[in-house]
């Protein structure tokens, strides 16, 4: 019997498909040898729901999933059909694994205990983002942050388990069901994008290592409520046209935010006469990409401080957000320090 050693195959009659993310992700725990393997189970967890979430909302318009369902959360927002599918997905992915001892979604009015004390992490989660764009056939998202429990396992979980700063989170993500869809995370050792393949049903290797461009000529906020931006914020608006800036706003913040650390950009939600505190939340909107710019070289803050560093106070909290290239961060904190209250004349 002969054995030949395996040559690869010429690539430009078969081209390599990569990486998947499940291989991606056993490699990464491999690098860590006493890492239990769990938090690997949740990633995959979570992208299996991305999937199903993924299917749901390519079909969107054909099945009767569009629209509202008829109920307001608890942030006052009407949720439509598919916040509610995309959360049942997300909730039910998380509780099957047995990794998940609590879930905070922007679809929950309470915390939900997943009656599973031996679970080691918590779950923020926005199941689906930017869903004002559903029906109007625009990309839309999820964003989700892991942290580790802080009481012992085995016990119930207590407030303190939820009410982490996003300096603490392990792990986090987003997906962005768009043009491709895609998923991207960290685990706080650089970013890594993974783009679907439909017909494999695999998330592969797309975007390696990202890193967000230190500066942009993009700009991203919702300039239809301008008249209530502090002079500060106005000024910098005046100062990006003046510099031929281009105003980019989808209206999802996924996509905004993945556009921005693609091409190098600034997206802002600022605190306004209508949303004081700002709009988007903390735990389940604002940590999570904070984290993941952080570790792609970008920022994110509130206007005065790192948004990782805030202490949360309550399940839903709002925060200003400032986030994109660094030096267009930097920029942005340096006209809005001189003049922030937000002006009264709306
Ligand atoms: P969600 O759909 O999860 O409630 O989030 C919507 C958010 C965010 O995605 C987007 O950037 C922002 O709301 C848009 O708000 P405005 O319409 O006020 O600009
Ligand atoms: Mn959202
Ligand atoms: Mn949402």
């Amino acid at each position: 019997m002969k054995i030949k050693p395996y040559i690869p195959n010429d690539t430009s009659l078969a081209y390599s498909v990569g990486v998947t993310l499940d291989r991606f992700i056993k490699k990464k725990q491999d690098d860590f040898p006493f890492a239990s393997g769990e938090l690997s189970q949740l990633l995959r967890d979570i992208a299996l729901a991305a999937k199903i979430v993924n299917r749901e909302t390519n079909r969107a318009g054909l099945a009767n999933i569009g629209g509202a369902f008829g109920h307001t959360n608890v942030q006052g927002e009407e949720q439509q059909k598919l916040d509610v599918i995309a959360n049942i997905r997300f909730t039910r992915a998380l509780t099957k694994g047995g990794e998940v001892c609590a879930i905070v979604s922007e679809e929950d009015d309470e915390v939900i205990d997943l009656q599973n004390s031996s679970g080691k992490y918590v779950v923020a989660i926005d199941p689906l983002d930017g869903s004002s764009n559903i029906d109007v056939n625009i990309s839309i998202g999820t964003i989700f942050s892991i942290y580790r429990r802080v009481t012992p396992v085995g016990s119930p979980i207590q407030l303190e388990d939820i009410m982490q700063p996003g300096n603490q989170q392990v792990a986090a993500g987003y997906v962005l069901y768009g043009s491709s869809t895609m998923l991207v995370y960290t685990t706080g050792c650089g970013v890594n994008g993974f783009t679907y393949e439909q017909s494999l049903g695999e998330f592969f290797l797309s975007h390696p290592d990202m890193k967000a461009p230190l500066s942009g000529n993009i700009y991203s906020i919702n300039e239809g409520v301008s008249n209530t931006f502090s002079q500060g914020l106005s000024d910098y608006i005046t100062y990006c046209k003046s510099k031929n800036y281009s105003a980019r706003y989808i209206g999802s913040l996924v996509a905004d935010f993945h556009r921005n650390l693609l091409k190098g950009g600034i997206y802002i939600y600022p605190e306004t006469k209508k949303n004081p505190k700002g709009k988007l939340r903390l735990l389940y909107e604002a940590n999570a990409l904070a984290f993941i710019a952080e570790q792609a070289g970008a920022d994110a803050t509130d206007g005065i401080q790192r948004i990782l560093d805030i202490q949360p106070t309550s399940l839903h909290q709002r925060t200003p957000l400032y986030i994109g290239s660094k030096s267009m961060v930097d920029e942005a904190l340096s006209f809005i320090s001189k003049k922030s209250s937000v002006q009264e004349n709306h």
